[in-house]
């Protein structure tokens, strides 16, 4: 089969989950590899109870020369990589419909993040506000929203600003929606199908980019980090949320410039700024668990149980690492800014 084929075969949930697992653990883990044991732990915590057997599918991986084997260790191949991309923009699309189907999901917004925008995200109205008042945006503004997803956090912070926003996101059905959803706007606010490892769009086309919980999906941050700035007018400025936990057994958290995406900043020699929004996070993972909780009836009754229960699950996950974790807004300056 070519690899056209692979891509173009219908996926399974369990397909779907194991391209999720071996996305976030082959960037973890980079050149190093990882274990099939870790991709089983990662997967018991992310999906708890709607964990699905992966063993077969995993082995069919190998064999069809995703993924590279030594010494029990394992790395993506490039077909991996691109096999990995596309089952996660299906795996993305079916949970971004589906939220923004759900009316029971609305009510979580609202109860969760203050205003229901149809987040996928840890950002809520406190954290957007303070993203509008570090990007001071004004008409002339062109913004670029990396990993939009359903759009409507875009939508609402180009009605806010009065600027005009592009959201890009890989997963095509989202963006197909947004489109329907948005089409009498069409002139201040436009949504495409893109792909953050790429971001194939013209230079110096945009005064300001935003990525709101997105970036840990890059198969290469430092790549899609060089990407953004060349998307960049002079003058522009990138506004970028990034969560992340110091490693287990750390007894301190990451400071703002220990983060993996401060660290690629700072080789880039990029320059920035930081909103910590640390102690907001670990009472949204709270909200989120204890809203979830309080809504299962209404989820189970619209026949959406599965949205409670990744709810659920990934609340969990990242509560159990609350003292650990982090999170931080970045704001960084053009670098030409600094020459003029
Ligand atoms: C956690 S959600 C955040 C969505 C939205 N920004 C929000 O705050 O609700 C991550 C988003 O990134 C998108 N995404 C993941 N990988 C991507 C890629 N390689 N290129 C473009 N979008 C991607 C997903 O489809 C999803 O919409």
């Amino acid at each position: 089969m070519t690899e056209r084929d692979e891509t173009a075969a219908v996926l399974t949930e369990s397909d779907l989950q194991l391209a999720f697992a071996l996305r976030a653990l082959a960037t973890r883990s980079g050149t190093a590899g990882f274990t099939f044991e870790e991709l089983r732990t990662l997967g018991e915590q992310r999906f708890e109870e709607r964990l699905l057997p992966w063993d077969e599918l995993f082995a069919r991986l190998h064999v069809r020369g995703l993924l590279l084997a030594r010494e029990h260790r394992y790395t993506l191949t490039e077909s991996g990589k691109a096999y990995v991309t596309s089952a996660m923009s299906e795996g993305f699309g079916h949970e971004l419909l589906g939220i923004a189907a759900s009316r029971t999901y609305a009510t979580f917004c609202e109860r969760v993040y203050g205003r229901d925008l149809t987040q996928f995200s840890m950002t809520d109205e406190q954290q957007l506000e303070m993203l509008l008042d570090s990007l001071d945006l004004c008409a002339q503004d062109q913004v670029l929203d990396v990993g939009c997803g359903v759009g409507r956090i875009t939508e609402y912070l180009a009605h806010t600003s009065g600027a005009a926003f592009v959201g890009l996101d890989f997963a095509p059905p989202v963006i197909e929606a947004a489109q329907r959803r948005t089409s009498g706007k069409a002139d201040r606010l436009q949504y495409v199908v893109g792909n953050m490892d790429v971001l194939d769009l013209p230079k110096g086309s945009f005064t300001a980019i935003i990525a709101i919980d997105t970036l840990y999906f890059a198969q290469n941050l430092s790549h899609t980090i060089g990407r953004m700035v060349e998307l960049l007018t002079q003058g522009g400025r990138l506004a970028l949320f990034w969560s992340q936990s110091a490693a287990e057994g750390q007894e301190n958290r990451l400071g703002p410039d220990d983060t993996k995406l401060a660290r690629v900043l700072q080789e880039a020699n990029l320059t920035y700024t930081t909103t910590d929004f640390t102690l907001e996070e670990a009472s949204l993972w709270r909200r989120t668990l204890d809203t979830a909780e309080a809504l299962r009836g209404d989820f189970e009754a619209e026949g959406r149980l599965e949205l409670y229960q990744g709810t659920v699950a990934e609340s969990r996950l990242w509560l159990s690492e609350a003292d650990r974790r982090s999170r931080f807004l970045y704001l960084v300056r053009h670098p030409k800014e600094r020459l003029s």
